[in-house]
């Protein structure tokens, strides 16, 4: 039996995301510039988002760029956005033949007005597709995020839209850039490190963690299957007992 044949299709993550981690080792290894890792990256991206719809997995959110990668050297900042806007116009097709919708979160103010309006464009086109929803988490920061939140709910308790009794999770919820996403059943990292680098620190509250020492460029097929059949494995108790869940 193959693993994906061992994979419950009525028990899959409904929110995976991933931290797509060791692009940069995956070069030096081979003696290449970092740039080549981050090129063969994108090769996942496209296997990772294919496999993710064919299995039936409805949102899929990958950290492409965090607040903290502006600090990056400005030759590999303009080489990752300059991948950022060629995948985008690329794969628009493979998008569309998918029925996958795309979408962003982040600060994307910050990021140059070409990918800004590459991203808006394939967002636009894709808005109607119903198969899954991929979101690229650009410029990206969950203390970011959560800040930002905090500063329009204080903006609308000051103007009296809603008052500060009404404020809960749900609130705090739809004003989070992933207000339209569930929260996250799964949460993968590659290349053996074991943080969660800022990445959606609300939305993994209840999350499966799983971390493979797997490079994102070499990371395959089998190698998602395995993590989503660790998923399947584990109890998800969400604070209660054993006993309760059965
Ligand atoms: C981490 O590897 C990866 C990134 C900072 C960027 C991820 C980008 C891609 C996979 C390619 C472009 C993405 C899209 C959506 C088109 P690292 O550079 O931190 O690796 P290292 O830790 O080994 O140095």
């Amino acid at each position: 039996m193959s693993l994906l044949d061992t994979i419950n299709k009525n028990n899959l993550p409904k929110h995976l995301a991933i931290i797509m981690d060791g692009n940069g080792r995956w070069a030096k290894q081979k003696g290449l510039l970092r740039a080549f890792g981050h090129e063969s990256g994108t090769k996942s991206v496209r296997t990772t988002v294919e496999t993710c719809a064919r299995l039936g997995i409805e949102n899929l959110t990958l950290y492409a760029f965090s607040t903290e990668n502006w600090n990056r050297p400005k030759l590999e900042v303009d080489i990752l956005m300059k991948l950022l806007i060629s995948s985008l116009k690329n794969e628009l097709k493979t998008l569309q033949d998918n029925n996958i919708q795309l979408n962003s979160i982040g600060n994307l103010d910050l990021l140059p007005k070409s990918a800004q309006k590459e991203l808006q464009e394939v967002i636009t086109k894709t808005k109607s597709n119903t198969r899954m929803v991929l979101t690229l988490a650009l410029s990206y920061g969950s203390r970011e995020e959560i800040v930002n939140a905090v500063k329009n709910i204080s903006d609308k308790v000051k103007n009296n839209i809603i008052s500060i009794d009404s404020i809960d999770e749900s609130i705090i919820n739809q004003h989070l850039y992933t207000q339209n996403l569930p929260e996250v059943d799964l949460l993968i990292r590659t290349s053996g490190e074991h943080r969660i680098s800022n990445f959606l620190l609300w939305q993994i509250a209840y999350a499966e963690l799983y971390f493979t020492e797997v490079l994102w460029p070499d990371f395959k097929e089998e190698d998602l299957y395995e993590a989503i059949i660790s998923y399947q494995k584990r109890e998800r108790r969400f604070g209660k007992t054993s006993e309760q869940i059965k």
